[in-house]
């Protein structure tokens, strides 16, 4: 399994996902803004992945803070976190992330600073941890609804390198390999930047998952065909009723699906479900340089002075998505909100594949 992010000595280890396929080059980061400028460079990305390497920047720029107080230590550990917030805006994984860590220094706060410190690195690295753990789960949830011989078409990069390993998206087409299905992956290319292309369709050839690249503008013919059974994808931010923010085109792919009658699946750790909102038209939209748009790999292809428009993520309306695959289980969208309820067990919600 490919290790997109690590803590290692004192640093934080990130894989440069800007280099992949073609190298593997680790970047240590030694301050909270390296991690910050590796999330907004993209070196590492992927919802619950920014989550994870936010929680370590925290972690690591607060090693510094000299505070006398928990007050003082608290303020300047908020700088931090402003920080970590403002490198990407869509993925609520960060704020879900800074907000955990909040709660969990006010809960300390009797405590000496170094002991805070401390308390900053080992939560860090749980968050890590427990990620991996919530992936097998929704792993084990999905794989129940990908059947013998399915094809399945996946979007961007939800894979092993966009959170703390197995990915979420890619969690149930492992599962359902060991379990000896025989599946076989389609992965759209993903332009802008190419995650598909890039990413996923390296980790799933090192998984031995059986991958197929395809443009972008492919997928509605492959279904017309027949050759796509399901689509599963990632969410950046899905709210309360279900709309899901996910990689530009997934939209597309959802449309393309209802059109087809083929299930749309989203993986989704309560870490990208946003209980807050309620429409998707709430949730912030990254833009992005134009140059993504106009170049590929630095090599322009647009002329020099066209106009771009460059939105990272789109939403996807709940109507289109069948279920949602969550480490509680398998789930329709009328009822992630009431996963926020710790009184409703989630065994009286989760729905069966038919
Ligand atoms: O811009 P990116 O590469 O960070 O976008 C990533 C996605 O859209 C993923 O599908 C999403 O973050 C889910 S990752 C488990």
């Amino acid at each position: 399994m490919v290790k997109a992010i690590e803590w290692k000595n004192n640093a934080v280890i990130i894989l440069d996902q800007t280099k992949l396929p073609f190298e593997i080059r680790y970047t240590e980061c030694t301050d909270y803004l390296m991690v910050a400028e590796c999330i907004k460079k993209l070196c590492i990305r992927g919802a619950p992945a920014i989550g994870i390497a936010s929680a370590m920047g925290i972690a690591i720029g607060a090693q510094d803070i000299k505070a006398k107080s928990f007050d003082d230590f608290m303020n300047k550990t908020q700088n931090i976190m402003e920080t970590m917030l403002s490198t990407r805006p869509t993925a609520v994984n960060i704020l879900w992330a800074v907000e955990r860590i909040k709660r969990l220094l006010y809960k300390h706060k009797e405590e000496s600073i170094r002991k805070l410190k401390k308390l900053l690195i080992d939560e860090a690295r749980k968050i890590l941890e427990e990620d991996i753990e919530i992936n097998k789960a929704i792993g084990r949830w999905g794989a129940e609804f990908i059947k013998d011989g399915d094809t399945i078409l996946t979007h961007c990069n939800a894979g092993s390198l966009a959170t703390g390993g197995y990915g979420t998206a890619t969690a149930p087409m492992i599962l359902a390999k060991e379990q000896g299905k025989n599946i076989q992956v389609i992965a759209d290319e993903t332009r802008p930047v190419l995650q598909g292309a890039r990413l996923t369709a390296w980790e799933l050839m090192q998984a031995d998952i059986p991958i197929t690249l395809i443009t972008d503008n492919a997928a509605g013919a492959l279904m017309r065909k027949g050759l796509i059974d399901l689509a599963i994808v990632g969410t950046d931010r899905t709210t309360r009723k279900g709309d899901v923010a996910n990689k530009i085109g997934t939209y597309t792919v959802a449309v393309l699906c209802k059109e087809n009658k083929i299930p749309f699946y989203v993986a989704a750790p309560l870490s990208s479900i946003d209980f807050n909102i309620d429409s998707g038209e709430l949730i912030p939209i990254e833009e992005r340089p134009s140059e993504e748009v106009t170049t590929i790999w630095g090599h322009r292809i647009a002329p020099e002075g066209v106009n771009v428009i460059n939105l990272a993520f789109d939403v996807t309306p709940f109507e289109y998505v069948t279920a949602f695959f969550t480490e509680k289980g398998a789930f329709l969208s009328r009822d992630i909100k009431k996963l926020a309820i710790k009184t409703i067990d989630p065994n009286s919600l989760r729905l069966k594949p038919i």
